[in-house]
C-alpha cells in the first residue's frame, strides 16, 4: 500500500563530492491509497511500509519555491533492525540541491512505495550480476540485499566517471562481490562497464540500472549472449502515479508510463 509518510532525517552524510545518503525515519504516517500490496514484499519492522528492491519515493522538497514538484528517489536501502530508509541522493538541480543539504533533525514527507522494482521470482543459488552506473547504483543495494536473504549470489559491477564517484561499495561488498570500472582508470578496470572482462563468461541474469547510454549498451550485450536482462529506468517525472504522462515509454505493447509500469521492465518488453 502506498504512504505518505513524514520521516526524520537521522543523518545526511556526504558520499562523494555530489552525492548525499539520507537515513530516514518515520515520525507519522498515515495511508493515502489502498493500492495492491506489492507482489512479494515483506512486512517491514516500525512504520515503514512494505516495499519491493527497485520501487521508488516521491519526495517533497520543502523550502525551495523553484521546486514545486516532488522528486522521484529510488529506494537505496531499508535497514529493518533501525527502522531506518535510505536515499542515495545525487545534487543535478535545485530539488536534489535542497535534499543534499538537509541536516540531521530535519522532515521529509515522502510517498512510497511507488511503481515496480526488480524480478523476484529468483532460484536459490541463481547467480545475478547488478550492474550500475553513477547514481544509477542506488536501487541495486536494497536488490542485493534481497537476493541475498533469499539465497541467491549478487555480483556486483560498479562503474562510474572516476574513483571518487564509486558510490556506497562497502555496504555493496556485505552482500555479494564488488567489481568496479572507471573512465579514468582510478579504480578497478579502466574501460566503458560493457568492456569489463567479467561479461566475458557471464552466463547468468543481470539487472541495470545507470544513464540511458550505458543501459541500452548492456540491453544490446545480454541480447547478443542470450542473457536474461531487466533495466530500471530514469525516465523524468511528475506526478509519479501515472496521471500526467511525462514519463511515458515505447514498449512493444504500446506507450506506457514508467512510474506506474516500471521503473523496472525486462528488455525484451521495450521497443529498443
Ligand atoms: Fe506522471 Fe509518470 S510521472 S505519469
Amino acid at each position: 500500500m502506498k504512504q505518505l509518510i513524514d520521516m526524520r532525517v537521522v543523518a545526511a552524510e556526504p558520499v562523494s563530492p555530489r552525492c548525499t545518503l539520507l537515513r530516514l525515519a518515520p515520525r507519522q504516517s498515515s495511508s493515502v491509497a489502498e493500492l495492491p500490496a506489492p507482489q512479494r514484499g515483506e512486512a517491514r519492522g516500525g512504520l515503514l511500509p512494505a516495499a519491493q528492491p527497485g520501487q521508488f519515493a516521491q519526495v517533497r522538497i520543502d523550502g525551495n519555491p523553484h521546486a514545486f514538484l516532488r522528486r522521484p528517489i529510488s529506494i537505496h536501502y531499508i535497514d529493518e533492525q533501525a527502522g531506518e530508509l535510505w536515499l542515495l541522493v545525487q545534487a543535478v538541480g535545485e530539488g536534489t540541491r535542497t535534499l543534499c543539504n538537509l541536516q540531521a533533525g530535519d522532515s521529509l514527507n515522502v510517498l512510497l512505495p511507488l511503481g515496480h522494482g526488480f524480478c523476484q521470482d529468483i532460484a536459490p543459488g541463481e547467480q545475478v550480476l547488478l550492474c550500475g552506473g553513477g547514481i544509477g547504483v542506488a536501487p541495486l543495494l536494497e536488490y542485493g540485499k534481497w537476493l541475498r536473504q533469499h539465497g541467491a549470489e549478487p555480483t556486483f559491477l560498479l562503474a562510474a566517471r572516476t574513483q571518487s564517484d564509486l558510490l556506497q561499495l562497502a555496504h555493496f561488498r556485505r552482500f555479494g562481490e564488488v567489481l568496479t570500472c572507471t573512465d579514468d582508470g582510478s579504480a578497478g578496470f579502466h574501460g566503458l562497464i560493457t568492456q569489463h572482462p567479467s561479461l566475458a563468461t557471464w552466463q547468468g541474469r543481470v539487472a541495470v540500472c545507470g544513464p540511458m547510454p550505458m543501459m541500452c549498451a548492456m540491453a544490446q550485450l545480454c541480447k547478443q549472449k542470450g542473457l536474461v536482462c531487466e533495466v530500471s529506468l530514469e525516465n523524468r517525472m511528475a506526478c509519479g502515479l501515472g496521471a500526467c504522462l511525462c514519463c511515458v515509454e515505447k514498449t512493444k505493447q504500446g506507450n506506457v508510463c514508467v512510474c506506474a509500469e516500471g521503473p523496472v521492465f525486462n528488455m525484451d518488453e521495450l521497443a529498443w
